[in-house]
């Protein structure tokens, strides 16, 4: 198996401007792995100083959600693509359980905006994952294989060649309680063979990450499993001891 694992840190609405420097001169004074890929998306104020200070690192930076419309224009308050890219950026988030359950981002502008950062040539990493009444009403398939199956079905398969699935159960974001490494198995496995169905070779290329409450001392079982290429990180990610501990658990996989 050839998926280099990719260690994706989402800051969410954290950091200032001192925190990404602390951060960004820990990680230039220490020794990244050379065998995962290693990603932070912090807020967009501050993508420019990150990706700046981390031009001579391994440390890609990306965007935490993309404006659904191409720019330039008059949409206050939104960021396209290519505003991303301009900064420095190689991915971006579309997904997010928060900006679906918060901002009401239901699985037609997913597809948009996961068009929009392949448009703007940015990697995207594509958020899917059930809430706790879905998974205790036994639709994690189901709610797994509609909000993946929207995307293929407006994107096309060509664009999952560019692209990172993150499977984040709703239950377990921010919340202590991780998935077991078998649950987490189970559902990637599941993804890998909804890809598989329209491109088996997109399918076997593709990182599928995990997202969910990992931290340093759980992340190594996690990552140890078969479909489980490397991790989509919140709390654990704002600290670059912690962060550099992820990227650790997920290096000789
Ligand atoms: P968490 O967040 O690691 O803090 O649970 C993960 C995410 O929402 O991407």
């Amino acid at each position: 198996m050839t998926r280099i694992p990719l260690v994706a840190g989402n800051w969410k609405m954290h950091g200032t401007v001192s925190h990404v420097d602390g951060f960004v001169d820990a990680l230039n004074a220490s020794v990244l792995p050379d065998d995962v890929e290693t990603l932070v998306c912090p807020p967009y104020p501050y993508l420019s100083q990150m990706a700046q200070r981390t031009a001579q690192q391994r440390l890609q930076v990306g965007g935490q959600n993309i404006c659904d419309k191409d720019g330039p224009g008059a949409y206050t308050g939104e960021v396209s693509g290519s505003m991303l890219a301009d900064c420095g950026c190689s991915h971006v988030i579309v997904g997010h359980s928060e900006r679906r359950a918060l901002y009401g981002e239901d699985d037609e502008i997913v597809a948009v905006k996961f068009d929009a950062g392949r448009d703007a040539g940015l990697v995207t990493v594509l958020c899917v994952g059930e809430t706790l009444s879905e998974r205790e009403a036994g639709q994690t398939e189901d709610v797994l294989r509609r909000q993946l199956g929207t995307v293929l079905a407006e994107c096309g398969i060509a664009s999952f060649a560019n692209a990172v699935v993150a499977y984040e159960p709703v239950w377990a974001i921010g919340t202590g309680r991780t998935a077991t490494p078998d649950q987490a198995q189970e559902a990637h496995a599941f993804i890998r063979g909804q890809i598989a169905a329209e491109d088996a070779t997109i399918a076997q290329n593709i990182r599928i990450i995990y997202g969910g409450s990992v931290k340093p001392d759980n992340a190594a079982e996690l990552f140890a499993r078969e479909d489980v290429d490397g991790g989509l990180v919140g709390g654990a990610s704002l600290e670059a001891e912690s962060f550099l501990a992820l990227c650790r658990a997920a290096s000789s996989k």
